[in-house]
């Protein structure tokens, strides 16, 4: 779908108009019945969404409410974006003129983006062609807009793409996508964008001694992957990288640990932290942020087999530091502590980490927030997270405080990778913080990455949480 400024609208598109208030009407190419419908329905009723079949073309009334916090206005303009998408995703209708009564651009800006978000399909194993899982026909969304930049609506539709190309691979199965293809998919969307990419294949993993990323690796029929993909301008404004590292496990069975299969439907999207992350860096690539940045996806699938690690093994991890294994399910955090010890060697400004690492976390927030964590990297956290409310892509801080290390604490080895019933979300922080030495934030993204209801403009299956959030923190840190 294409996304673009235009001045006036041409009397043959459909037609969205945001108004606040019933007096804003008068201005609206309705007729006196149908604005009287509109008012009366309005007032009665609260009704804040109209739409006129003019057969034709539509007509939208929305009424944006101005109450309540502005990152919920902005939400509310996202989803009712949405909502008028889906009117006309079942129709014919090709052009869709937008126009903001008030000329009020931050929420013109966010109904777009409900509106294209919210066009999402993920069609391709569909082999029959009924209307609901039809490519809707709508090719262009006209802004109206004397006072928008092109470029502020450009970075929209690209963030779009973005979540797109995260949604894409979090929704493939294991079938399409194991550690070496998703490596292949990251690698050849990053070559597109200039940006340099390494994929370490498991002979070079096992010189490095990546015990973490082995060990979940045993019990799989596919060799595991360690891509690097690297994001550097010719006059970077930071001297040290920002570096994002995300979980990419392409599968969770649990291993030996099995999953229940009632509990293990949907580990297809354990690889979403990855594919966040992939996505955010190709996001970056492509508006040119002149900032240094660097992703590490470690990535395999987590089975049972002959020669699977077990409960009770003894693992020795790329920094050197023994684990013993409690539970074969808490697989995450081993392929990601290798990761973040390997990051130490870029001596990076700021490492943030996502992954669907808990159950814990999920049950905490539901599908409403991320849990978010952090060591010596307090300013940032809370950049983070006003970025969050902006984008409704919300993070919840979590203590890292030290009393929660003592559920870590082995008999036999320098430390568990399960500390146990209680606190299991950040007891798996407090875990990986372990492997830090540098300014970490933690996202812990299990309830949001991949959802089981259809909800608004995320959609249903993956939601490609956390892109348009790191993207936009990272451009903050590119303003500076
Ligand atoms: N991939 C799961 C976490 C998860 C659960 C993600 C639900 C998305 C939805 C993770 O590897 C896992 O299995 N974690 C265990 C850890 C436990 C064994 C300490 C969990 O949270 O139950
Ligand atoms: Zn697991
Ligand atoms: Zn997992």
């Amino acid at each position: 779908m294409n996304l673009r400024l235009i001045t006036r609208i041409s009397i043959s598109d459909s037609q969205v108009y945001l108004v606040r208030v019933p007096g804003d009407l008068e201005k609206l190419p309705l007729d006196a019945k149908e604005k009287e419908f509109v008012k009366k329905q309005h007032r009665r009723l609260k009704q804040e969404f109209f739409s006129f079949n003019k057969f034709d073309k539509y007509i939208f009334v929305c009424f944006l409410p101005k109450t309540g916090k502005k990152s919920d206005q902005i939400e509310n303009a996202r989803q009712k974006g949405h909502k008028v998408f889906q009117v006309l995703a079942k129709t014919d209708m090709e052009n869709v003129a937008l126009k903001h009564i008030e000329e009020k651009d931050f929420e013109l800006v966010a109904f777009a983006e409900g509106f294209v978000l919210g066009s999402y399909r993920f069609n391709k194993y569909k082999t029959s062609d009924e209307y609901s899982n039809k490519k809707p026909a709508i090719k262009n969304l006209k802004v109206v807009s004397k006072t928008l930049s092109p470029i502020e609506l450009q970075q929209v539709a690209m963030l779009a793409k973005a979540n797109f190309f995260a949604r894409d691979l979090v929704n493939e199965p294991l079938n399409n996508l194991n550690a070496e293809t998703l490596a292949e998919r990251i690698a050849e969307a990053c070559k597109k964008r200039n940006v340099l990419v390494e994929v370490m294949n498991k002979t070079k993993i096992a010189s490095l001694k990546m015990g973490g990323l082995l060990a979940v690796n045993k019990g799989s029929v596919d060799p595991p992957t360690f891509t690097i993909a690297e994001w550097k301008p010719e006059k970077p404004l930071n001297k040290r990288p920002y570096v994002l590292v995300g979980k990419g496990i392409v599968y969770d069975t649990g291993g030996m640990s099995l999953k229940p299969s009632n509990y293990m439907t949907g580990m297809k999207a354990d690889m979403g932290g990855a594919a966040t992350m992939a996505a955010t860096l190709c996001a970056v690539a492509e508006a040119k942020l002149p900032i240094h940045v660097i992703a590490l996806i470690p990535a395999t699938d987590n089975r049972t087999n002959g020669n699977a690690y077990v409960p009770d093994d003894v693992i020795t991890m790329y920094d050197g530091t023994t684990v013993e294994v409690i539970n074969t399910d808490a697989e995450g955090r081993l392929i990601l502590a290798d990761a973040l010890s390997y990051a130490k060697k870029y001596d990076p400004e700021l490492v943030i980490n996502a992954a669907t690492l808990t159950g814990s976390a999920m049950r905490a927030l539901g599908t409403h927030g991320a849990v978010g964590m952090h060591t010596r990297a307090g300013i940032q956290m809370t950049k983070l997270i006003k970025t969050g409310e902006d984008v409704y892509e919300r993070v919840v801080e979590f203590p890292m405080w030290n009393e929660y290390n003592e559920q870590l604490k082995s008999n036999v080895a320098d430390v568990k990778n399960v500390g146990g019933a209680t606190a299991g979300a950040i007891t798996a922080g407090k875990f990986l913080e372990r492997f830090t030495d540098y300014p970490f934030i933690h996202l812990d993204i299990a309830g949001v990455a991949h959802i089981d209801k259809k909800d608004s403009y995320r959609g249903i299956g993956a939601t490609g949480f956390g892109v348009r959030l790191l993207f936009r923190f990272l451009q903050q840190m590119a303003e500076k």
